[in-house]
């Protein structure tokens, strides 16, 4: 057998190929972050003139429309030019808006940076799940999607980090307080464009263009250590092939099959989940926590609120590691339905510690202020926010992206996450607006607001979603004909898809936990 180079064993692993695809995630991450650190230092305002609310709400909302946009069209170039170079082209978009950010000279160019940038997250927001979850083993493939979400944690931390430490410039170079932020977010976008060449097509894409000999290698080498004649590999061989050919026989027009029926409903329960994701609530918390805590008052100046605020970001590093480590343990399901109620029973808390204050409005202005009272009550309102941050992240955060990726067939995958990932950013958009307005108006009932939204998901997930751990892409079809509601027999869906598929052989021993899988890859 020939040794491979150090370089053919990265670019083979699947670990290694989804972490890298994952690099996107901290672009993803940094547009998220640079939505709430960088508008709020002086050096920002006054270079940019003091932008009005509204002038300020467009250049928030050209981030999030370049990324609704972005995610609504990118279907198209994943499938027609492949996931792995609409990524790379994504990273050059990534790059330019970025620079035309750090080196705007006024609202004009900031505000075609963002659109670019929002453009580029958009697509790779899309296409990261997708070929995530095409490469990836089925026992681990919430896995490798959760490590995009951690990428996501990673940005988000690191640009409220950075900003933090850059907005101490001042003096001649005080513009540094937005440039170097601005700047440093162009470097995962180099590497991800510099590195991504070496790492392979997705190879159901492959399949699916007819270049299956390629497609063959790469299974090959990503699932069967180089070997075509690996049980596993012909296995998938097999099914691929299958569902490709039913599809040529069967589905005349490729992307108008998601409005027939079984897939128009699948397809909204993937619209469905993106948007919950975004009613979590987790983006009040991501965008707005700083506002949170300087309207009740959490520490005893600026810079301990920024603190207390900061360590959202770090507990959502932190508590997105079991999510990685146990998703495709826990199961889908189990995890939504968990999550979502740990998360209306944190915001129910919230809401009821801050409506226990003390209300009054600011002298000089119409702002809603909170005197919380207590000490016992500030700690526990911090707390619990912190609470909702972790609980999010080991469920809602992850899952948002792993389930969609992975419940629809190959010829309407790319345009059905793309239609999902487009619903997520729309309401990101939204909120974007509405948060800010409603911390005023309705008060500690935003939060009660939320805990209903997330008891509403709960309800969602347990009577309309079904398990989908452990099956394979092909045999969502089957997976999704059945109740959401009983457990699928795993025997019964295999034998299934062999009959489907005119597959005799026996399959692989199944692994039921990801541990027993790792020899896999
Ligand atoms: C969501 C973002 C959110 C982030 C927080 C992502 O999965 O889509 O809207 O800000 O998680 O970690």
């Amino acid at each position: 057998m020939v040794s491979k180079s150090w370089l053919t064993k990265v670019t083979t692993n699947v670990y290694a190929i989804g972490s890298f695809a994952a690099l996107a995630g901290i672009m993803f991450g940094f547009d998220i972050g640079s939505n709430s650190g960088v508008i709020l230092t002086w050096q920002y305002r006054e270079y940019f003139n003091n932008p009005s609310d509204l002038l300020q709400g467009g250049i928030n909302g050209a981030l999030s429309a370049g990324c609704f946009v972005g995610a609504l069209f990118a279907g198209f170039p994943a499938d027609r030019y492949s996931r792995k170079y609409t990524l790379m082209g994504a990273s050059v978009l990534f790059v330019i808006g970025s620079v035309f950010q750090a080196a705007s000279n006024g609202v004009p160019l900031l505000c075609v940076g963002r659109v670019l940038n929002g453009l580029s997250v958009g697509v790779t927001s899309m296409v990261v799940p997708l070929y995530q979850s095409e490469i990836a083993p089925k026992e681990i493939r919430g896995r490798i999607v959760a490590v995009q979400q951690w990428s996501i944690t990673w940005g988000i931390m690191l640009s409220f980090w950075i900003q933090y430490g850059a907005q101490y410039s001042s003096g001649d170079s005080y513009t540094a307080a937005f440039r170097i932020p601005w700047a440093i977010q162009a470097v995962p976008a180099i590497l991800l464009l510099a590195g991504m060449w070496a790492f392979p097509f997705s190879p159901r894409w492959l399949a699916d263009q007819g270049r299956m000999e390629e497609a063959i290698k790469v299974l090959a080498d990503i699932h069967g250590g180089g070997d075509i004649n690996h049980e596993r590999v012909q296995m998938e061989i097999q099914e691929i092939e299958a569902v490709i050919k039913f599809d040529r026989e069967q589905a005349s027009h490729r992307y108008a099959d998601i409005l027939k029926p079984q897939y128009a409903y699948r397809a909204s329960l993937g619209i469905c989940l993106q948007i919950w994701q975004q009613l979590t609530g987790m983006n009040i918390i991501m965008f707005y926590v700083v506002l949170l805590f300087e309207q009740a008052g959490i520490g005893s100046d600026q810079e301990a609120t920024l603190v207390s605020a900061g360590v959202n970001y770090v507990v959502n590093v932190v508590m997105t590691v079991p999510a990685i480590l146990w998703v495709d343990k826990w199961g889908r399901r189990n995890t939504m339905i968990f999550g979502a109620l740990a998360m209306s029973l944190f915001l129910w808390v919230v809401g009821g510690l801050m409506s226990q204050g003390r209300w009054y409005q600011e002298e000089g202005s119409d702002r809603w202020m909170l005197e919380i009272g207590s000490t016992a009550r500030a700690n526990g309102m911090v707390a619990c926010v912190y609470l909702f941050v972790a609980s999010f992240a080991t469920t809602w955060g992850p899952l948002g992206w792993i389930y969609p990726a992975e419940i629809f067939p190959l010829r309407i995958r790319a345009i059905a996450v793309s239609l999902s990932t487009s619903a997520n950013w729309l309401f990101n958009w939204v909120l974007n607006f509405v948060v800010p307005m409603l911390m005023q108006r309705i008060r500690f009932g935003l939060y009660m607001l939320f805990a209903g939204f997330n008891f509403l998901m709960a309800c969602h997930v347990f009577l309309a979603y079904p398990e989908t751990k452990g099956f394979t892409l092909e045999e969502m079809d089957i997976v999704f004909e059945q109740n959401p509601r009983k457990k699928l027999d795993r025997a019964f869906v295999e034998a299934e898809m062999a009959r489907r598929s005119g597959i005799n052989d026996h399959r692989p021993p199944d692994a039921d936990s990801t541990e027993k899988t790792e020899n896999i890859v």
